[in-house]
C-alpha cells in the first residue's frame, strides 16, 4: 500500500497566493510607518541617548564627520570653539546642506542657503529658521550625540525628512 499525498495547484490560486504574499509586504511596510510615527524614537522625544560619533583623532580642527541621528542626516563640526553638531536637513525645503571650509559655512545647494557653522544660525538665504543643533559631549576620547537641542523644532523639519 502507498501513502502518498499530492497537492495540486492552479495557476489561477499560485497568482493569488504571490499577490497576496505582496499586499501583506506591502501593508507590513505601511503599518511600521505608522507605528513609528505614534512612538517616535528616543531622540526624537528629547530624551537623551548616546550614540557615537568618532573618535576624537579621525575629527581633527577643521573637519566634519557625517552622521545619522535618529534617523536623519547629520553633521560633527569640529571648529574652533570645540565640537558642534547639526541635522543637515535644510529647513527650507529639506535639501541636505554641508560644509563650506572656504567660506566657513553650512551651505545649501538649492537655494544658496547659508547656516553658520558654530550656532547653527541662518546668515543668508531662504530658510526660515537654523539647523537643527545635537548635543553633543566628548567621553573617553570619542564624540557622542547625545539629543537634539530642540525636539519639537525637530518635528518640522521631519515633513521633509521623512518621520523618524
Ligand atoms: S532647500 Fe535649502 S535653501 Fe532651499
Amino acid at each position: 500500500m502507498e501513502d502518498k499525498i499530492t497537492f495540486t495547484i492552479t495557476r489561477r490560486k499560485l497568482t493569488e497566493i504571490i499577490m497576496g504574499l505582496v499586499a501583506l509586504f506591502f501593508a507590513g511596510g505601511a503599518l511600521a510607518s505608522i507605528l513609528k510615527y505614534l512612538w517616535p524614537a528616543t531622540a526624537a522625544k528629547g530624551e537623551s541617548v548616546e550614540i557615537k560619533i568618532a573618535n576624537v583623532d579621525e575629527v581633527p580642527a577643521g573637519s566634519v564627520r557625517k552622521f545619522m541621528f535618529n534617523g536623519k542626516a547629520a553633521v560633527l563640526l569640529h571648529m574652533p570653539a570645540g565640537f558642534r553638531a547639526f541635522g543637515s536637513v535644510c529647513t527650507h525645503l529639506g535639501c541636505i546642506s554641508y560644509w563650506k571650509p572656504d567660506e566657513n559655512i553650512m551651505f545649501c545647494p538649492c537655494h544658496l542657503g547659508k547656516f553658520d557653522p558654530n550656532t547653527g544660525a541662518v546668515i543668508s538665504g531662504p530658510p526660515p529658521s537654523p539647523l537643527p543643533a545635537i548635543d553633543v559631549v566628548v567621553k573617553d576620547g570619542a564624540v557622542y550625540a547625545l539629543k537634539w537641542k530642540d525636539p519639537a523644532y525637530v518635528k518640522t523639519i521631519s515633513f521633509y525628512a521623512g518621520a523618524a
